[in-house]
């Protein structure tokens, strides 16, 4: 992915930090956007100068369009290329709550991370997309859909709708050469879940086949993968990486 420009959402931390970094290195221009915490994406994009990457971060709210204007506008202007590859991570706070206690509201909280910010953003680099007949639109879900978390239905109806909108919108890009594919994590502790051992998460653990829990590295690798040439034939996919906890829908 020599020289295509990746934009990462929500990479100033968590797995989209690790995305980002890895992209870079796969020789990516990447795009490190972040919300609140400008230091932390400033910090990314010094980690991938160090090795010769080049990246930039910018602030945007992805889930607004004006948000989504600002972050392709500042990045055709400073890499003079569209954007090839859109990697959709940004997540916002992720409340558990009961059918009691849970409001449309809340579902709408997480479907603006799940739908809204993943649609204003293909919407926004498709055309360029189309014209250059290459293009990568990789969606993060989760392996809460399958599981079904109890008290957790705003999240979990949210990322359910990532696998029905991947498979439709490979339909219809693959005709331009354009991949559409979601990865979905299992459960990978990053700085937002604190200190999480193998050992209090052993509940979790037991469940895993690969009997450990996943690193961001994982998931990753996973995004290079579909981002590069040798995911050439791989659109629609909705590809767990949780070390075979769940088997698929
Ligand atoms: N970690 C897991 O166990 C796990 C499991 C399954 C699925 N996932 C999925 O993987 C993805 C990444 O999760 P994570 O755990 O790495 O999340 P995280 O650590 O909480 O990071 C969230 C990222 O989203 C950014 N963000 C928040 N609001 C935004 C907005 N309005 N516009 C743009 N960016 C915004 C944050 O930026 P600032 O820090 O700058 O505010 C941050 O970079 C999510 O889609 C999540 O649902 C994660």
């Amino acid at each position: 992915m020599k020289n295509k420009v990746a934009l990462v959402t929500g990479a100033s931390r968590g797995l989209g930090k690790s995305i980002a970094v890895k992209l870079a290195e796969a020789g990516a221009k990447v795009i490190v956007n972040y919300y609140n915490n400008q230091d932390k994406a400033e910090e990314i994009v010094r980690e991938i100068h160090a090795f010769g990457g080049e990246a930039v971060a910018i602030q945007a709210d992805v889930t607004s369009h004006e948000g989504v204007d600002k972050l392709v506008t500042i990045s055709n202007q400073t890499f003079q290329q569209p954007i090839e590859i859109l990697v959709n991570n940004a997540t916002g706070p992720q409340p558990e709550l009961s059918l009691e206690d849970v409001t449309w509201e809340d579902y709408l909280d997480q479907l603006h991370f799940t739908v809204k910010a993943p649609l204003l953003l293909t919407k926004a680099v498709m055309t360029a997309m189309k014209e250059n007949q290459w293009g990568r639109i990789i969606n993060i879900g989760s392996e809460v859909v399958e599981l079904g978390n109890p008290e957790f239905s705003n999240y979990v109806t949210a990322k359910s709708a990532v696998i029905g909108m991947t498979r439709s919108w490979a339909n219809e890009l693959g005709k331009h050469n354009i991949t559409v594919n979601a990865v979905h994590p299992g459960f990978i502790p990053v700085e937002r879940h604190g200190e999480v051992t193998e050992e209090s998460a052993s509940d979790y653990v037991a469940g895993v086949p690969l009997q450990r829990l996943g690193k961001p590295e994982d998931i990753a690798g996973m995004v290079r993968f579909l981002a590069s040439d040798e995911g050439d034939f791989v659109t629609g996919q909705n590809i767990n990486v949780n070390g075979g906890k769940t088997f698929g829908v």
